[in-house]
């Protein structure tokens, strides 16, 4: 594994890379991606807040030492210079006891920017954060989302199942 990447490449569907168009790369989150444009992608979904370089590296660090449970991946655009993030998605892997030790994967925060949309880089980030659940082994992956996004998860293979309920903090 590179040493700035926060989880191997082998997590990385190759399908998914060569689906992409020109010049898009598919990889881990870096700690260095703070200055690729992460956050101002992160932008496009909801508040993201003034956060410091230095407070970026502390929570960049904690993700990084829950092994084996936290993904995140971006596309980054390499044919502006410099090149620029303009997706991203996360899948938490949860084990459980349930299902005979069975684990669950939860898709979180799905961005892709602004003038980036209507490309399938919302699938095809998708399709990477299922294979990486599938390589885990995870029996489902499931994700909250506003009725708004419906369609595209639909178009994504998925479908509606339960009631998200929430209690704000
Ligand atoms: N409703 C219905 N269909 C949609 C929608 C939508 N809101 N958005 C895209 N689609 C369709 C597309 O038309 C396309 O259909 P096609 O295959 O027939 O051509 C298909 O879904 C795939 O679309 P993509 O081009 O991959 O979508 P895009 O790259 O624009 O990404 C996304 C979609 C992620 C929702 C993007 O618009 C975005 O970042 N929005 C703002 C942030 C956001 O809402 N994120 C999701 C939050 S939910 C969560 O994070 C779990």
């Amino acid at each position: 594994m590179a040493e700035q990447d926060l989880f191997s490449a082998e997590y990385l569907s190759p399908e998914v890379q060569a689906e992409l168009p020109e010049g898009y790369k598919l990889r881990a989150l870096r700690r260095t991606d703070f200055d690729a444009g992460f956050l101002d992608c992160l932008r496009v979904l909801t508040t993201v807040g003034d956060i410091p370089k230095d407070k970026w590296e502390e929570r960049y660090d904690w993700i990084s030492k829950q092994d084996g449970t936290y993904f995140i991946i971006v596309i980054e655009d390499t044919n502006t210079s410099p090149s620029r993030i303009v997706g991203t998605g996360a899948v938490l892997v949860e084990r459980k006891f349930i299902h005979n030790l069975g684990s669950v994967g939860h898709i979180e925060d799905i961005a892709v920017a602004k003038d980036q949309q209507g490309k399938k880089l919302g699938l095809r980030i998708i399709q990477a954060l299922d294979y990486i659940a599938k390589q885990i082994g995870c029996y489902k992956t499931i994700l909250d989302c506003s009725e708004h996004n419906e369609g595209f998860y639909v178009k994504c293979g998925f479908r509606r199942a339960g009631l998200e309920m929430a209690h704000y903090h």
